[in-house]
């Protein structure tokens, strides 16, 4: 790799020893992508994927001291994912047990570590650290040390800036140094679509089975989306934001995507049009039929396959403001339909702390808490790995959540209504 006289010279221990280890790191994880040089990191704020004090996590806890101890710290704040806990979503008293004593028991002492290292806020915890709301919104073409992968292709499709799919602790270390390698996504080549998809559904597709189906088809491809535009029209707006960064959020776990383009609606799409699609792009034809087809091909994981749903969990990626407010009208509405005062269900709707303090200031606020509907800053899957929750049969409308435990999916409208009415 070729490196500037800088670089080589915090490589070589001119800014300390720690400083040249954290470089080190860096070198070595481009060269493993046959990255030739450095970029610098642009945005304002970085973002990390660790949030959560696993105790068994001890190795990462010695390293971020040592980065405190010795003065390595980024010039950059940053977000951080959510929390893997609060005391609001249910649980039963094991469970609970197993949290505090055998999973997070290092929370707080871990919190204190990333306060020391530059956590941007006390409530920064999310994995949508992109809302308004919350602040970590990176420009247009900004270079990113980011590893949430819901993060990562929402800020590279919809925002469009330059983001890899790195992993937890290089986030820091690349930010720390102020570089990352010049490979794949923060590269032209690298951005440019190797598919292209043609939606050819009756109606609007779940966006959640879309970023499935075309996750599980590309894999770690780019790309590029003909037809979403006739539903989601040509602007960005907070409607179809919402909707790309929970299709976004699908292809990259049930892929590997950390791009994708829409056609007449994302932003490097609408700059270069076709031209950003690669000579051979291979086609996928995505209608009705397929959609059924992958949601038929979901595994049910529970033991029981009958059993009555005893959690729902909505929100992973956390929920927007949105969200919020338009599922407190369809809450509302089903209870209505169904003669119900309150949910049927457990259910925990997910969204930003930031977020959550800006529904409360909303009279939906009061309409959503009648419903018993909960509203949690905790990330979902980090629930789900406590193994006395694991077995339980929770439903979800999030195929991340889906892919990566024993929740089992259903689509919004099926949701509203197991909810609402109670389904089985
Ligand atoms: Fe966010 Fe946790 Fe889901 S980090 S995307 S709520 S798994």
């Amino acid at each position: 790799m070729i490196l500037t006289d800088e670089q080589k010279a915090i490589l070589n221990g001119e800014k300390g020893e720690t400083l040249a280890k954290v470089m080190e790191s860096v070198v070595r994880y481009g060269e493993l992508f046959g990255a030739e040089k450095l970029i610098p990191v642009t945005s304002k704020y970085n973002h990390l994927v660790t949030s959560f004090g696993l105790k068994a996590l001890g190795p990462v806890y010695d390293l971020m001291n040592k980065l405190i101890e010795d003065g390595a710290i980024s010039t950059q704040k940053f977000s951080v994912d959510p929390r893997p806990c609060d005391p609001n979503v249910p649980k039963n008293f094991l469970q609970d047990f197993i949290f505090k004593n055998f999973m997070y028991s290092k929370q707080d002492f871990y919190e204190g570590q990333l306060k020391e290292l530059g956590l941007m806020d006390k409530d920064a915890f999310t994995c949508t650290c992109y809302m308004d709301e919350v602040g970590n919104k990176p420009n247009k073409g900004d270079v990113l040390s980011w590893a949430e992968s819901s993060a990562v292709v929402y800020a590279n499709s919809v925002l469009g800036a330059r983001c890899n799919r790195n992993s937890g602790i290089i986030d820091i270390m690349q930010s720390i140094v102020g570089y990352v390698p010049y490979f794949g996504l923060v590269t032209d080549e690298g951005r440019k679509a190797t598919w292209i998809i043609e939606v050819k559904t009756t109606k609007k597709p779940e966006a959640q089975l879309l970023g499935s189906a075309i996750g599980m088809k590309v894999m770690e491809d780019v790309p590029y989306i003909k037809g979403l535009d006739q539903w989601l029209g040509t602007e960005l707006d907070d409607a179809a934001c919402t909707y790309l960064k929970d299709f976004g959020a699908a292809t990259a776990s049930n892929g590997a995507v950390g791009l994708y383009h829409v056609a007449n609606l994302t932003p490097d799409a609408k700059e270069q049009g076709e031209a950003i699609i690669a000579d051979n792009a291979q086609v996928y034809v995505i209608d009705d039929a397929e959609l059924q087809r992958v949601y038929d091909n979901y595994p049910i994981m529970w033991k029981n396959k009958d059993a009555a749903p005893k959690l729902c969990f909505m929100g992973c990626p956390h929920m927007s403001l949105e969200q919020l407010k338009s599922w407190t009208d369809k809450v509302e509405a089903g209870l209505k339909e169904a003669g119900n005062k309150k949910v049927v269900v457990p259910t925990v709707f997910t969204a930003a702390p930031k977020v959550i303090e800006a529904f409360e200031k909303t009279e939906y606020a009061a309409r959503l808490k009648a419903t018993g509907v909960i509203v949690s800053y905790i990330c979902p899957l980090m629930y789900m790995n406590n193994p006395l929750c694991g077995p339980m049969p929770v439903i979800t409308s999030s195929n991340k959540l889906r892919t990566y435990t024993t929740a089992r999916y259903y689509t919004d409208d099926e949701i509203l209504v197991q909810i609402t009415k109670g389904g089985n």
